[in-house]
């Protein structure tokens, strides 16, 4: 048990994929897990583990922002030795031809909040994703048929916001926004296991698309199913 986990270290499995939202984990875990069991309720994040072909894995809500990701994926890492963590989710898109459904493998995370001086490595403001880890997810993607881009997320601290320039991000190569992607990398790095972040544009910022309900449902599938099959690999 940590501060903020109540699960015990044999209940997290090795490989763990991290929605945002404990609803989505209940889903994933019913729909794709056998023998799926509920290992952590604490603050209501939800975590699941049981077999999907046969191999372990653990459904882990990490909640929104960087400091929900920060802790989670540091005890996860930390106490549970896990060795590989996908953040599965959604981002807006900036970038017109970046469209609403398309699914993004980050091969990295910029973030300029103070989240590294902070937690004690300073000036690394974009952190690179698991080479391994993606590899495997965009050779899974080729056979399964499914079409991903890679690109760098910017991971932002404040999801409201004034300024509808976002060159200043895209000048730095990122092609959409999220907020969980840099604090999940930054523990990798840190305790030097694998991690990266598979994305679904839910909207568009440049041209205000958005998905809807029925599409949303079908899409994430795609990805999880993507996530999974990844995951459980190597
Ligand atoms: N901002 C931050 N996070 C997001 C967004 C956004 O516009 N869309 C989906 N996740």
């Amino acid at each position: 048990m940590t501060v903020h986990i109540e699960s015990k270290k044999e209940d997290i499995a090795p490989r763990v994929l991290m929605p945002g939202d404990p609803n989505r984990a209940h889903y994933i875990a019913s729909k794709y897990l056998k023998d799926a069991k509920l290992v952590n309720r604490v603050r209501g994040e939800l975590a699941y583990t049981g077999t999907y072909k046969d191999v372990p894995v653990t459904i882990f809500s990490s909640g929104m922002g960087i400091g929900s990701m920060g802790i989670y994926s540091y005890e996860l890492f930390n106490d549970y030795d896990v060795e590989k963590i996908i953040r599965i989710g959604t981002a807006g898109s900036y970038k017109e031809d970046l469209k609403v459904y398309d699914i993004v493998v980050a091969d990295s995370a910029y973030s300029n909040t103070c989240y590294d001086e902070e937690a004690g490595i300073e000036n690394i403001d974009t952190i690179n994703s698991s080479f391994e880890l993606n590899s495997t997810i965009i050779d899974t993607a080729a056979l399964k048929n499914i079409k991903v881009t890679t690109g760098r997320l910017h991971t932002s601290l404040a999801f409201y916001t004034e300024s509808k320039d976002y060159t200043k991000y895209t000048d730095l190569g990122c092609v959409a926004v999220e907020m969980e992607a840099y604090a999940l990398l930054f523990n990798a790095k840190k305790f030097k296991k694998q991690a990266t972040a598979i994305v679904t544009i839910s909207d568009n910022l440049i041209t205000h698309e958005e998905i809807n309900s029925e599409e949303r449902e079908r899409k994430l599938d795609e990805m999880i199913m993507l996530a999974l099959e990844s995951i459980i690999k190597n």
